[in-house]
């Protein structure tokens, strides 16, 4: 078969639908994105996100469809992510696939967000193939993980407490950068010196590959807070970069050592993180001469969008796996093994 899925993603504040053939080619990713609605209040309202994916959702996916220049005729499949993510802006895109499938005889996946960047790749690399290691790094997340086969994950490490993008994040507010902060401290940071101060590794006794980024969000707070009491200027720039580079050095190492321990010559790096500039150069300069070769996806499809949604999809329908028609949406879905 042609293997034509459309994708729907409506898991956080991006509103997205996506026509891919075969698992692999992007025929359509249509994005629509919810950032200045959220912007005064600092971080995505949950029932402003939900009301606004219902507001879109069926445009969107009529916009994938034309611009793929497909109908609903020609479609394998409809593939929806079903979590992580905030419940009631699931819950929109679930419906909405289950009615499409329902009235349309068309069969239907769950896809889990994660899993949807981890395929990410598989869109941007035709010729990457499992094994692999993939290091998930997102405002919701921060996991390395070995892929073995499509769908066979073994978990590696993941974080203790704050996600790596969720640290950006509110650092960003901390230092009144804005929302979202990621790629305000990647901008800010290239102004800045990033030895300038020294923050925090986090290591985890016992789990080498386990990641933890509250300590290094606490050491800027008490260091703002500390110049402000004495009354001294801070280099907002040099806060940034150093902050960035506390983070970002953790995560090179240990996605490099997961590598190494797997014997996997190939890293795919995916999530909203992923688009760190910092993050590519100190992967591209700690693997040199490694023989270790490390991926990442397009910024387009580093952030949240469906046309990894649709990737997963594909596979999943390949091997059997739909969904029953009263799929729903689960908030804290975990990454499980299905190949
Ligand atoms: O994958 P994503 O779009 O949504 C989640 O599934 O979480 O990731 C969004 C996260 C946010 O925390 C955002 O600040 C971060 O990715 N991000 C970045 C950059 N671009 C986006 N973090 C650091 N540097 C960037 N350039
Ligand atoms: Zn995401």
């Amino acid at each position: 078969m042609a293997g034509l899925i459309l994708g729907i993603e409506t898991s956080c504040d991006e509103t997205a639908a996506a026509v891919v053939a075969g698992g692999r080619q992007i025929l359509s990713n249509v994005i629509s994105s919810q950032i200045e609605l959220h912007r005064p209040f600092g971080g995505v309202v949950p029932e402003l996100a939900s009301r606004n994916h219902l507001e879109n959702i069926s445009l969107i996916i009529e916009e994938a469809l034309a611009a793929a220049g497909i109908t609903w005729e020609d479609l394998d499949g409809i593939a929806v992510t079903y979590g992580p993510g905030l419940v009631g802006a699931l819950l929109v895109g679930v419906t909405v696939a289950k009615a499409i499938a329902f009235a349309r005889r068309i069969p239907l996946v769950g896809v889990n967000h994660l899993e949807g960047h981890i395929f990410s790749n598989f869109l941007a690399h035709p010729q990457l193939e499992p094994p692999f290691v993939a290091l998930v790094v997102s405002g919701g997340h921060t996991d390395l993980l070995q892929v073995l086969d499509y769908g066979q994950y073994r978990p590696l490490g993941q974080t203790r407490d704050d996600a790596a993008g969720e640290a950006f994040d509110k650092v960003a507010r901390v230092l009144g950068l804005g929302y979202p902060g990621g790629p305000q401290i990647d901008a800010v940071a290239r102004e800045g010196n990033p030895e300038a101060i020294s923050f925090p590794r986090a290591v985890i006794k016992d789990a080498p590959l386990d990641f933890s980024f509250s300590g290094v969000k606490t050491a800027v707070l008490n260091y703002l807070n500390r110049a402000r009491q004495r009354g001294e200027a801070i280099d907002t720039a040099d806060v940034a970069a150093s902050f960035q580079a506390a983070v970002v050095e953790v995560l090179v190492e240990r996605t490099l050592a997961a590598a190494a321990q797997c014997g996997v010559d190939r890293v795919a790096v995916c999530g909203g993180v992923a688009a760190n500039s910092a993050l590519r150069s100190l992967f591209q300069e700690r693997s040199a001469g490694t023989g270790i070769e490390v991926l990442y996806p397009p910024l387009v499809l580093c952030t949240d969008n469906a046309a990894m949604i649709a990737s997963v999809g594909y596979y999943r329908l390949q091997a059997g796996h739909t969904a029953p028609l009263n799929l729903n949406a689960v908030a804290n879905l975990p990454l499980e093994s299905w190949g």
